[in-house]
């Protein structure tokens, strides 16, 4: 299994190697410059990020990589490339700006492919593989920790784009969650490198829903000296875009003055409830109760039970009794 496994990372470096060597020599390769440009992004974070091109053809990785059967089936396993019914092989990725996604220990372990222009999905990302588990990896975090010697903070963000974008504006400590909400793993993974954590996803009803699961799957990880922050964008706006309007410095401004999650978790409860009712204060009580006794550490919960109690004009101590730990909850 440990060789098969080696094998394996060593195929998907080779993989990227040969989409970034597509950057420099393909055909179509100066319109995906271009694009990059456009982007604002310049040679050396391209570099940095070993972004690449699958090119536009049926056979570029297969007819690089697949010398033998074992390979074709290690690629195909791999998700690099696909086996139709009739038993032909041809490439997954075709005719797409590439981002390698690697560990944290800096190995590749799958892709993510932008659409140029034309039909499809925008992005196309590897499925899940034998080394790869889109809920435990994060990307840009390899490159994060090699360019910072010690991580302050760490921000995430929903995209490929969004985490090379701050890198080249000189924000070089964003991670992406691909695509799904971020995950307790991921959250967990970060909380080991950094204490401070900022979620600023898109500023669009995903985004902000994306945000909500974010703090509901951190709740378990608040533990003494960790912090939550949420930076929320302009509609219309994700780190991409916001960043190259207003700039580096004014960026890092606002992630200073993300909301703590203490405010961003009752701004949330109580945006659609009254809590100068009764039936609010009741309804208030019964969504906080649960979250609060998830918080991993007694003085967040403690916390939390305070602002609660203020909430509803109640003792904090006539609260507490009603209130659990975490029932896995170390001494
Ligand atoms: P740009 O348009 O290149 O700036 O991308 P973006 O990152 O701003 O895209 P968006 O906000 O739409 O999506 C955020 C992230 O969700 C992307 O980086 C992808 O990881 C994922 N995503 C977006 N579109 C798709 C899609 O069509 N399919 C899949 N599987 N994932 C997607
Ligand atoms: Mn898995
Ligand atoms: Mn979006
Ligand atoms: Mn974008
Ligand atoms: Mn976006």
């Amino acid at each position: 299994k440990r060789a098969q496994e080696s094998s394996d990372y060593e195929q998907m470096e080779r993989a990227a190697k040969f989409f970034a060597h597509q950057l420099r020599r393909h055909e179509n390769s100066a319109a995906v410059i271009d694009y990059l440009k456009g982007r604002g992004l310049s040679g050396e974070i391209v570099k940095q990020f070993q972004i690449g091109y699958a090119p536009d053809a049926w056979d570029g990785l297969l007819s690089a990589l697949a010398k033998d059967q074992r390979s074709k089936d290690q690629l195909v396993d791999l998700k690099l490339i696909n086996r139709n019914e009739q038993g032909r092989y041809y490439d997954f990725f075709r005719d797409r700006v590439m981002f390698p996604i690697r560990d944290r220990r800096g190995r590749v372990v799958g892709f993510g492919g932008r659409i140029l222009d034309g039909d499809g999905p925008k992005y196309l990302n590897s499925p899940e593989t034998r080394i790869f588990h889109k809920g435990r990896e994060l990307y840009g975090f390899y490159e994060a920790r090699q360019a910072n010697r010690e991580l302050e903070q760490v921000v995430i963000v929903e995209g490929y784009m969004d985490v090379v974008a701050l890198a080249q504006a000189g924000i070089s400590y964003a991670v992406a969650s691909l695509g799904t909400a971020t995950t307790t793993d991921q959250l967990q993974m970060l909380f080991r490198a950094t204490r401070r954590v900022v979620c600023c996803y898109d500023g669009d009803r995903a985004g902000r829903d994306a945000a909500w699961r974010a703090l509901e799957n951190a709740l378990p990880l608040l533990n003494d000296g960790v912090e939550l922050s949420f930076l929320f964008l302009p509609d219309g706006e994700d780190p991409d875009t916001l960043v190259r309007k207003i700039g580096a410095d004014e960026f890092r401004k606002r992630l200073d003055k993300a909301q703590s999650f203490t405010d961003y978790f009752f701004a949330h409860l109580t945006d659609t409830i009254d809590v100068n009712s009764d039936s609010g204060k009741s309804l208030l009580l019964k969504q906080a109760k649960p979250l609060i006794e998830r918080v991993g550490s007694e003085f967040y919960r403690d916390t939390l039970m305070e602002r609660l109690a203020r909430l509803l004009r109640r003792e904090a101590s006539q609260l507490a009794a009603q209130i659990k730990a975490p029932a896995t909850q170390k001494a």
